[in-house]
């Protein structure tokens, strides 16, 4: 873990916490610099994270650049809806009927979770990277009025302590090979890097299978992808292959 570069240095244009118009968002940016040194996270890869914007920019050491905004990323956060009856992700959960109340393991860019607050479900999302999880809360700061709580946990702890109340859990870990991506190539080779190959994602999804009060359980795979564990079913499309399996409480 390359942690040596104190955080607090990769800040670029914080507001000044002595001038009264930017006191409120110094402020803000003191208590993530702390969060972050407090919950360490791999800086090795990162250049500096430009605060002069609602959503803080950051940029690695190769020159690619990353920053999650709800609202002005049309192509990843205004994607045409047609129902929730008929899009595929919808379907694979299940499309309502076994309830609304989604269980979002593997948060990222929150570009699935919108969508699906988007189409009427109510989802929380859980994201292990405290960086991703920082950008993710300054977008949804941005877009209040989404059915959407993002939470800073691991899935696999999340799962073993927290009493779920989400009928169903969908489980989207990084994909073992490369893929077609709605990121933009350079994004893609920063995110990767940030977080990581999610190798412990089999054990994530043995855990959720646990969960008595869950109906179904969905995990999203390219297509090509290899399975976690059998499903009972799947949900395909040209790009992406939704795995289904019946909850503990089925
Ligand atoms: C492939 S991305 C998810 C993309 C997301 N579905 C979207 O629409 O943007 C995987 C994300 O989940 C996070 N993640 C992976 N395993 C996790 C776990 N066990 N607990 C919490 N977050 C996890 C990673 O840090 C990464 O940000």
């Amino acid at each position: 873990m390359g942690f040596e570069v104190s955080c607090r240095s990769l800040f670029v244009n914080t507001p000044n916490l002595a001038q009264p118009d930017q006191f409120q968002s110094a402020k803000k940016t003191e208590v993530w610099i702390e969060f972050l040194e407090k919950n360490k996270f791999d800086t090795s890869s990162i250049e500096k994270i430009d605060m002069s914007s609602d959503c803080p920019v950051i940029y690695d050491k190769a020159g690619n650049k990353f920053s999650i905004d709800f609202n002005k990323d049309k192509q990843n956060y205004a994607k045409k809806k047609i129902s929730i009856k008929k899009e595929l992700i919808s379907r694979a959960l299940g499309a309502g009927k076994y309830g609304l109340r989604i269980l979002d393991l593997t948060a990222g860019l929150c570009i699935d979770a919108v969508f699906l607050a988007q189409l009427g479900y109510s989802v929380v999302s859980l994201e292990r990277n405290p960086l991703i999880y920082l950008a993710l809360t300054a977008a949804l700061e941005k877009k209040p009025d989404l059915d959407l709580k993002i939470i800073f946990n691991d899935a696999y702890h999340y799962l073993k302590e927290q009493p779920i109340h989400s009928d169903v859990i969908y489980f989207d870990p990084m994909f073992p090979e490369k893929n077609k991506s709605a990121l933009p190539r350079q994004e893609m080779v920063f995110f990767r890097n940030l977080v990581g190959a999610d190798e412990d994602a089999l054990n994530v999804l043995k855990e959720a299978l646990l969960i008595r009060s869950v109906k179904r359980v969905v995990v999203k795979r390219s297509i090509k992808a290899p399975i976690l564990l059998k499903p009972q079913s799947e949900v395909k499309g040209k790009l992406v292959r939704f795995d289904l399996y019946a909850g503990a409480y089925v």
